[in-house]
C-alpha cells in the first residue's frame, strides 16, 4: 500500500449555520470534506442535499467526498458530480447496477464510490473493485454521527485490502463511523487508507489540530510505513 492516508472530516458534526467557516477551519489540514447526504428513506435521518452542496462548492476549494445515504441514487447521484464533487459514493444496498452508476458518475466528472453498510457482507462486491475509485466500509450502521466504532467491521477492510493488493488496483479504501485517535490506528492497520471523522474533528477544541493528529496516527499505523 503506497497511498498516503486521506483524512476527510465529516461536516455532519459541524455547525450547519456556519458551514463555510467550518470547512475553512480544516482546509489546510485535511484532504477531503466528507458530506453526508441522508434522505429519511434509506436512513431515518435527514441532512442536506444538492442546493447546500452547490452553495458550499463556491465557498471552498477543498475536494468534496459526498456520501449518499439515499434511495434511488441513479436519479440523484449524477447531480452531485455535476455540482463539482470530487468523489460521489452511493450505497450498494440502494443500487441495482453499481457498475453502470459508477460509469455514469465518472462520465459526469467525479470519482465513483461504493459504500457497504454494517449488515452487508463485502464479498459479493469484491468483483466490482476494478470499476470503482473508492470503497467505503461503514464501521457503524449508517444514519447518525457519534456512534461507537465496530471493530468487527475490520474483517471487511482486510478482505478488500487483500483483493486490492492481489489485483494491483487503484482503489481508495475508506472507513466511516467512530473514527478517532484510538480507532484510526486499528483501521489503518487493517488496510484502510481514507478516514472519515466527524465527532473526533468537529467535537475537538481545535479541529485542524485534530486532523493533523489523526493523520500522524494513520500514517504511523499504515502497513506501508517503514
Ligand atoms: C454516519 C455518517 C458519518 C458520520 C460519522 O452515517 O456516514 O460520516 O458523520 O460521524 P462520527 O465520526 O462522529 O462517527
Ligand atoms: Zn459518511
Amino acid at each position: 500500500m503506497d497511498a498516503k492516508p486521506i483524512i476527510a472530516p465529516s461536516i455532519l458534526a459541524a455547525d450547519f449555520s456556519r458551514l463555510a467557516d467550518e470547512v475553512a477551519a480544516i482546509e489546510l489540514a485535511a484532504d477531503w470534506v466528507h458530506v453526508d447526504v441522508m434522505d429519511n428513506h434509506f436512513v431515518p435521518n435527514l441532512t442536506i442535499g444538492l442546493p447546500v452542496v452547490q452553495s458550499l462548492r463556491k465557498a471552498t476549494s477543498m475536494p468534496f467526498d459526498v456520501h449518499l445515504m439515499i434511495t434511488d441514487p441513479e436519479r440523484w447521484a449524477p447531480g452531485y458530480a455535476e455540482a463539482g464533487a470530487y468523489n460521489v459514493t452511493f450505497h450498494a444496498e440502494a443500487c441495482e447496477n453499481p457498475v453502470a452508476l459508477a460509469k455514469t458518475l465518472r462520465a459526469a466528472g467525479s470519482k465513483a464510490g461504493l459504500a457497504i453498510d454494517r449488515d452487508t457482507p463485502v464479498e459479493p462486491y469484491l468483483e466490482l473493485l476494478p470499476y470503482i475509485d473508492t470503497l467505503l466500509i461503514m464501521t457503524i450502521k449508517a444514519g447518525f454521527g457519534g456512534q461507537a466504532f465496530m471493530p468487527e467491521m475490520l474483517d471487511k477492510v482486510r478482505d478488500v485490502r487483500r483483493r486490492i493488493q492481489a489485483k494491483n488496483l487503484e482503489v481508495r479504501l475508506e472507513v466511516d463511523g467512530g473514527i478517532a485517535a484510538d480507532t484510526i490506528v486499528q483501521a489503518a492497520e487493517a488496510g484502510a487508507d481514507a478516514f472519515v471523522a466527524g465527532t473526533a474533528v468537529y467535537g475537538a477544541a481545535d479541529p485542524a489540530e485534530a486532523v493533523r493528529r489523526l493523520r500522524a496516527l494513520a500514517a504511523e499505523a499504515s502497513p506501508s510505513h517503514d
